[in-house]
């Protein structure tokens, strides 16, 4: 599984690129990255013509406004459809880089250069791109696969914050209760989570997993909703958050989201009592969990109608049947 992971990743990148004959490379990042790593991709100038193009950091930049600064900004440059965007970043990059990159001279092509947990593991990989509108998570979109995703080099996490290395802690635990109960059990063992702790294995599972499923179902009509475990209420979370000015990372909401769910699926029966308190005690172990009271359902249940999987007005849940098996 090693083709999933590297520990060097720009050597893969830059080897894609010249198998493409690519002249023209634009690369997308965002703020704090570029301030981390300002001279990460400068090798790349040596074989073509390369800009940067650095976006505010943060999900609320994650617009139609910040696409069309990225779109006049190719314009003005005369960029053509020989031009490859490379989105050297996160789940914000990857969506907003790819939404652009599907959009500009109706498509031009995209590589998706994961460096968060998060987006080594899920955002990177399926080609599900988008823009949020008035808070609604990724209400504007469209899914267009990257031409090529970089495979994950953990280094890279070495120096991702806490809070975003918790985000993407949320989409592993998502992984593993859908599809890896081994891999659930090693999470369980872990006291505090580190980027030294993150295993390339790990990542290797879930993208070998999302690979799957996406080839069943690329534009996400039926099986690939189970990717979506815990983001009924994830997405709930995340968009009533980001309406009252405290946002929560995607993948922290999708951890508490995760709980509430299987706590719904256990008390309608389809989940034990066993495989719940594991979760619980899982969550709970890395993440704060607000309660779950009537007043919290009335601020969540408008967003519950915006969920993507909903058919008729019906929202829809995606359920676990026990740990690492999903029902379809
Ligand atoms: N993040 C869920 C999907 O790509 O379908």
């Amino acid at each position: 599984m090693e083709k999933y992971t590297t520990n060097n990743a720009t050597n893969a990148l830059l080897n894609f690129l010249q198998e493409q004959s690519v002249r023209q490379v634009v690369v997308l990042t965002d703020s704090n990255l570029d301030a981390l790593y300002p001279h990460y991709l400068d090798d790349l100038a040596q074989h073509f013509s390369v800009e940067k193009i650095v976006v505010p950091a943060g999900e609320r930049h994650k617009s139609i406004e910040q696409a069309k600064a990225i779109w006049q900004q190719l314009l003005e440059k005369q960029y053509d459809k020989n031009l490859v965007i490379v989105n050297f970043g996160g789940g914000m990059i990857c969506d907003l880089g790819g939404f652009v990159a599907a959009t500009y001279k109706r498509g031009v092509r995209c590589v998706n250069f994961p460096t968060t947990l998060l987006a080594m593991i899920d955002a990177a990989i399926g080609g599900k791109t988008a823009v949020n509108l008035d808070h609604i998570k990724n209400c504007v979109g469209l899914i267009r696969q990257p031409d090529f995703v970089v495979p994950a080099d953990v280094q890279l996490l070495k120096t991702l914050p806490q809070s975003e290395l918790l985000s993407g802690f949320g989409e592993l635990i998502k992984y593993a209760l859908i599809a890896s109960r081994p891999l659930f059990d090693e999470l369980l063992q872990l006291d505090k989570l580190s980027a030294e702790c993150i295993r390339s294995e790990w990542i290797s599972t879930c993208v070998e997993y999302k690979n799957k499923i996406v080839a069943m179902d690329p534009e996400d009509i039926k099986e690939r909703h189970v990717l979506n475990f815990g983001h009924t209420y994830g997405h709930a979370i995340e968009s009533w958050r980001a309406a009252l000015g405290q946002p929560v990372p995607h993948g922290v909401a999708v951890a508490i989201g995760i709980l509430f769910e299987c706590h719904k699926a256990m008390q309608e029966g389809h989940f034990t009592k066993d495989d719940f308190i594991l979760v619980d005690k899982l969550i709970r172990q890395h993440f704060e969990v607000p309660a779950y009271d009537e007043a919290l359902e009335r601020q969540l249940s408008p967003y519950f109608l915006q969920d993507k999987k909903n058919k008729n007005g019906e929202v829809a849940f995606v359920q676990l049947s026990e740990i690492g098996k999903v029902r379809l």
